[in-house]
């Protein structure tokens, strides 16, 4: 399928977001190591979800769905169940380094793998701290990607320093560790994301965190909750970036998610001169915000460092961003997205040349030159949600029609993202 979008003036309206769908997937497997009932409200119907909830029943684990609410009937710590067949998390990379770490402390064989990205994702991220915790953990194919073969184990309390700022690797390690005869320490050079700290404490685990450590204590029991999703910030960066982007724009989201540790996106725009305002801040689990977002005028600034793992989903469209402001902005250190679902920076370069972008790119940083009008184009996606998303919006201030390719993409983690645009301008065909 494809979508064509084409330029657009103005912006308008009220948006909920659909709830964050990296949080969900904690939500999820935690409700299923709990001992009872789980009530996630605000749940995202996203592909990438809804292949967590089914691996979760082929382990045994019944969940009931009813609109945006779901009920995870936790069988405790030790209650899940041998699959019987290779667990498929679709496209989730989330999915297959979370859910490993809990399979890696079972007392039954699992295989488990993905789609065609998925085959190419390298795992050894998650397979050499789980191996040091005693995981017996490998790649099928010997080639560091899934498939993974997981056989069962007994698993020791490590101290482990991660050379990268990854939430999947440190959420994978912290899953295993439930299930230690030992604490176990997890160190990282920036704090990454710490959506799996907190569900962890929520859920009764017992940790200490202090900035880029987090110690936790094996757990003998789970206690389950109820949660509601907070608005996923990084399919709200598509709509902020419309906003900015496009005249006579004004458009409010709500509940967003306000977790420092993710929402970089807003630090990075702001500091670009973006008229943004917070309002209606709320302190749940997680805190939210509705965020009103106007047209703006913004310039080039220089990304780089601990601001990276805190904005990683959004360069794309970040890219698209700075392609609207005036000056250069530099990306540095984003040599990660080029193991993302597709490579999405050369992806994001090639379309961006395109559409007429002055863009170059010298090892892994980026160079934009903002300012220079953009004209529509023929969009491939190599299938990556995000890229969909952001040449979606990249098309709204472009002349001429934008074709992206394999559109329907975007349901990994947005189902209703077209619909949603055009409820914000009419004028937008998708
Ligand atoms: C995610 C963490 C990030 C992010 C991914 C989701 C998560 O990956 O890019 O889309 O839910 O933990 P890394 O942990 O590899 O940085």
């Amino acid at each position: 399928m494809s979508a064509i979008i084409e330029r657009t003036d103005a912006l308008n309206g009220v948006l909920n977001i659909p709830g964050d769908k990296s949080f969900t997937h904690r939500a999820l497997i935690l409700g299923a190591l709990s001992s009872g009932d789980t009530r996630i409200s605000h749940f995202p119907h996203s592909q990438d979800c809804n292949d967590t909830i089914e691996c979760l029943n082929h382990l045994g684990i019944s969940i009931e769905k009813e609109q945006d609410e779901v009920i995870i009937h936790g069988r405790g710590l030790h209650g899940l169940t041998e699959p019987g067949l290779t667990l498929s998390v679709g496209n989730s990379t989330t999915t297959i380094r979370l859910l490993s770490g809990v399979l890696a402390s079972q007392d039954f064989v699992s295989e488990i793998s993905g789609d065609n990205s998925i085959l190419r994702r390298p795992m050894d991220g998650i397979i050499s701290p789980l191996k040091q915790m005693g995981a017996n953990i490998s790649s099928k194919l010997n080639n560091n990607c899934p498939p993974l073969v997981i056989l069962p184990s007994q698993i020791k309390g490590i101290t482990y320093k991660s050379d990268i700022a990854s939430s999947q690797v440190k959420s994978s390690v912290l899953f295993t560790a439930l299930f230690g005869d030992n604490p176990t320490a997890f160190i990282e050079p920036y704090q990454s994301r710490n959506h799996t700290e907190l569900l962890l404490s929520a859920f009764g685990a017992n940790l200490d965190c202090a900035g880029n450590q987090v110690v936790i204590q094996p757990a003998e029991r789970l206690y389950p909750i109820d949660v509601t999703i907070p608005g996923d910030i990084s399919s709200a960066a598509y709509f902020i970036t419309a906003a900015l982007i496009t005249k006579n724009s004004e458009i409010r989201l709500c509940e967003i998610g306000m977790n420092p540790t993710r929402n970089g996106f807003l630090d990075v725009i702001r500091e670009m001169g973006a008229d943004i305002e917070i309002i209606n801040e709320k302190q749940g689990l997680e805190p939210t915000a509705d965020l009103i977002v106007r047209s703006s005028k913004l310039h080039g600034i220089t990304l780089s460092g601990e601001i990276i793992p805190r904005t990683l989903d959004e360069i794309p469209i970040l890219m698209v961003l700075a392609c609207y402001a005036e000056g250069i902005t530099f990306i540095k250190d984003g040599g990660e997205l080029k193991l993302k679902e597709s490579d999405r920076l050369d992806i994001t370069i090639d379309n961006l040349k395109k559409m007429g972008a002055n863009i170059e790119k010298a090892n892994d940083s980026i160079v934009i030159e903002g300012g220079h009008p953009l004209h529509g184009a023929i969009i491939g996606t190599k299938y990556d949600h995000r890229i969909a998303m952001s040449f979606a919006i990249a098309a709204l201030g472009a002349s001429g029609k934008t074709e992206i390719i394999g559109s329907e993409c975007v349901n990994v983690s947005y189902p209703g993202f077209y619909e949603a645009l055009r409820g914000l301008c009419p004028a937008s065909r998708a």
